[in-house]
């Protein structure tokens, strides 16, 4: 009898451990299945974001045609090479005190600039900035600049109780405004349309400066608008205070832009265009910059259709910090649906825009052995909790490949621009013999850089900087610099306004 029942309950034992071998290896079965799964959608993600130097090549040689057709007529191209009448870059000598005003990202800013007269004498710069009321970004001009102006007021009151003597002049300032604007003179020009979730309707086709002057005088401010910038021309024109061999500036921020010194008679759009310096500050908003080159995945796709603003700005949807967190975002969620790695779907991923470009940063940049950052984020922010090691692993590797072609991309076009105005390289090097033996000469070129992605994003910015060594070549890459300016949308725009200021020649621009 005793035996029978220790017979009975070991083959009980016996079938429990075959259930339960049988649990564990169909879990492990699944695991595994669930992990294949993820690891090809990875794969598939690498090959639809690959981004060799030969395609990269395409894509510089594909931004150097649509600029020449941006220039040769109007709607000529997705890029709409804007001319901004600035024909001036700053050169030193400006002086005096001014204002700016910085609206075009998730803050805005307020700063008061006193030049000096000398270069690099810029003596004082104070900054105030508030984050846009996210209901603003989408109400009518007349809150938006009543804010603003407001903001401003108490802005000038608070400093000039504070440096006295207070001004007797008018005050001058300089307007960054960082969205596609139809300039009608350098300071002065309509709103085209709204990028980067701004969306104040009643605002399109309205004089930008006007609104602001109007908003001010509604406050009983005694300021005018003596410059009207996008924050690219601002950072080139503090690049080019610092640096005379600046030619370009770049902002990789919330959105993305670039703007080029270009020949006035190279702007056929606008012929007859006179300047007394032969050429013209273009803003060419490359945020709209469309190639079949550009390699794009089906998150791209669903990113654009699901977007306020569809078909439009294609390539700052691939680089731009506004996007590139909600790239990360789309792909863990298809990882998420197509297998249990990062257990049931969390509602969390359902979410646009939740997991935002420093997030993805911190995640990519997170050198710990565990990776507790990635882990982190994934519970605090995605509610994805007790995520494994091997599988946080993945988080980093989709930051990195969609990281990686933000900035591959990013240097292609700005080796386009170099390839339009010539200094790429393409046309041959120079040699001159010394005594020395025979050296390869070109001229030096600075491209100016400002924006969050850029200095902020370690990885963003070393892939850009290897991207631009390697399409660029090793003779012609040294003579390229990209250098970082510091608050050139701000600063740049008080510049602006002192050199187109009252004192100075204003309307050295003609169309004839
Ligand atoms: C705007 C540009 C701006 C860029 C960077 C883009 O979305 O269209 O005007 O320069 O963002 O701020």
């Amino acid at each position: 009898m005793g035996k029978l029942v220790v017979a009975a309950a070991a083959s009980g034992c016996a079938v429990v451990a075959c259930v339960v071998a049988a649990l564990m290896v169909g879990r492990s079965v699944r695991r595994r299945r669930g992990w294949r799964r993820v690891v090809r959608v990875l794969e598939e993600l690498e090959e639809g974001c690959a981004t060799p130097v030969g395609r990269l090549r395409q894509v510089v040689d594909a931004m150097a045609v649509e600029m020449h057709a941006g220039l040769a007529s109007e709607g000529g191209s997705k890029l709409k090479m804007l001319l901004t009448y600035v024909h001036n870059l700053p050169t030193g000598n400006e002086k005096g005190i001014y204002y700016a005003l910085d609206l075009g990202g998730t803050n805005f800013r307020v700063l008061r600039v006193r030049l000096g007269g000398q270069r690099s004498a810029i003596i004082e710069h104070d900054v105030d900035r508030q984050p846009i009321p996210q209901h603003l970004m989408t109400s009518t001009s007349e809150e938006l600049f009543d804010f603003i102006a407001t903001s401003l007021n108490d802005f000038v009151e608070r400093e000039e109780n504070v440096s006295k003597p207070s001004q007797k002049e008018r005050r001058e300032l300089g307007f960054t405004f960082s969205f596609p604007v139809k300039q009608i003179s350098s300071s002065s020009g309509t709103l085209i349309k709204w990028t980067k979730g701004f969306s104040v309707e009643d605002m399109v086709g309205k004089d930008v400066s006007q609104c602001l002057q109007q908003a001010m005088s509604r406050k009983g401010m005694d300021m005018r608008v003596t410059a009207l910038i996008n924050d690219t021309v601002g950072t080139l024109a503090l690049g080019h205070y610092h640096d005379e061999d600046t030619v370009a500036a770049v902002i990789f921020g919330t959105g993305t832009n670039a703007c080029y010194l270009e020949r006035a008679d190279a702007i056929i759009k606008s012929q007859g265009l006179l300047t007394t310096t032969g050429g013209m500050v273009v803003n060419m908003e490359w945020g709209n910059f469309w190639s079949s080159h550009l390699p794009r995945t089906s998150y791209d796709v669903d990113l654009d259709a699901e977007s306020p603003n569809p078909n439009d700005q294609g390539f700052e949807k691939m680089i731009s910090g506004m996007y590139l967190g909600d790239i990360v975002r789309r792909v863990i969620l298809q990882m998420s649906q197509e297998s249990d790695v990062f257990g049931p779907v969390s509602s969390k991923l359902d979410e646009p825009f939740i997991l935002r470009t420093p997030l993805i940063a911190a995640m990519h940049e997170d050198d710990s052995p565990n990776l507790n950052e990635v882990a982190r984020i994934l519970k605090e922010t995605l509610k994805i909790p007790d995520v494994p090691l091997n599988v946080r692993k993945l988080v980093v590797k989709v930051c990195d490949v969609v990281t990686c072609r933000a900035a591959r991309l990013a240097a292609a076009g700005i080796v386009g621009i170099l390839k339009k105005i010539g200094r790429d390289g393409s046309g041959g090097i120079a040699s001159v013999k010394t005594r020395n033996g025979i050296h390869n000469k070109m001229r030096r070129t600075v491209v100016a850089v400002e924006g969050g992605l850029y200095t902020n994003y370690t990885m963003f910015r070393e892939y850009l900087n290897e991207a631009m060594g390697q399409i660029l070549g090793e003779d012609v890459a040294p003579y390229v610099i990209i250098k970082v300016t510091e608050d050139g949308s701000g600063i740049g725009a008080a510049l602006l306004a002192a050199s187109h200021s009252a004192s100075e020649v204003v309307d050295s621009v003609q169309l004839l």
